[in-house]
């Protein structure tokens, strides 16, 4: 069960690129084994803001406490060491190399003790992966480029796991198996922040959220609330019915 201590603490913070803040002046505690949707349309920050926790984009003001450690101003390799893990928006790094060498490429920077259990526990967890090992990155599914995108990161076992709408060009189908695997992690001990562009179907898998508007917050708090709060009803889902009325399935 997720306790109550948050692994995150975000006080005051404001992070951007070059001379200026981007996103401004958010506060926000994770806990522990939580799934966070980071909401917001286009240019609202969330890439910047999730950048920001692990090195890649420009802290200003305020602090970023993870796991009782400062983040501000860190490398993304320190970040990495401290426990955080990333997977940036739509990407394939390594088209032309096997899926197996993708997995060698996620666990270079492990002693090489560490490796062969890296790459057996992300195996354990996305079977689907065993069976293409032979294969080319680049000829897998978009749905699959994301979970092996996703093993790569799962083999440095960050205790956070930041995603960049990882269900971004996927077929209803693998957006839905993406926030499985979201629901996986967390019972794996992960905890998740997935910016996101499907918000019911991404709320329907969270804890909490938090939506940003022009780089402040607009508001956070548990998902089922915020999925229900009428101004964001009407500013993201275009008034649609409640989930359940549409027919969408809730992921536990
Ligand atoms: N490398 C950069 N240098 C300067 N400005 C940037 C950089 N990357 C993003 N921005 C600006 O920061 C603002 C927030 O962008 P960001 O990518 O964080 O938004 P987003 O909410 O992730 O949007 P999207 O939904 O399109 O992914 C935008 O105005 C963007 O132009
Ligand atoms: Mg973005």
């Amino acid at each position: 069960m997720p306790d109550n201590i948050p692994i995150l603490r975000l006080k005051d913070l404001s992070v951007g690129y070059l001379d200026h803040p981007i996103v401004r002046a958010i506060s926000l505690d994770v806990n522990r084994q939580s799934v966070w949707s980071l909401l917001g349309g286009n240019g609202a920050g969330k890439s910047t803001l999730l950048k920001s926790l692990f090195g890649m984009s420009k802290w200003f003001a305020g602090e970023i406490i993870f796991d009782g450690q400062h983040l501000e101003g860190l490398s993304p390799q320190q970040c990495m060491r401290a426990g955080v893990g990333i997977v940036p928006q739509g990407r394939c790094n390594f088209p032309a190399m096997t899926v197996r060498e993708n997995l060698e490429m996620g666990a270079y920077t492990l002693p090489r003790s560490a490796k062969r259990d890296a790459m057996d526990r992300v195996l354990a967890m996305f079977p689907m992966l065993e069976e293409k090992l032979a294969t080319l990155a680049g000829n897998l599914s978009g749905g699959q480029q994301q979970i092996l995108e996703t093993a790569m990161v799962l083999e440095t076992d960050p205790k956070l796991l930041l995603l960049d709408e990882p269900s971004l060009g996927l077929s209803p189908k693998m957006q839905q198996d993406v926030f499985e695997n979201v629901a996986l992690l967390r019972d794996a001990g992960v905890t998740v922040i997935m910016a996101e562009q499907n918000v019911i179907g991404s709320l329907l898998v969270s804890d909490f959220a938090l939506v940003l508007d022009l780089g402040t917050k607009l508001i956070d708090g548990p998902a089922k609330e915020v999925m229900a709060n009428p101004k964001i009803r009407a500013a993201f889902l275009g008034g649609e019915p409640e989930p359940a009325a549409a027919g969408l399935e809730e992921v536990e």
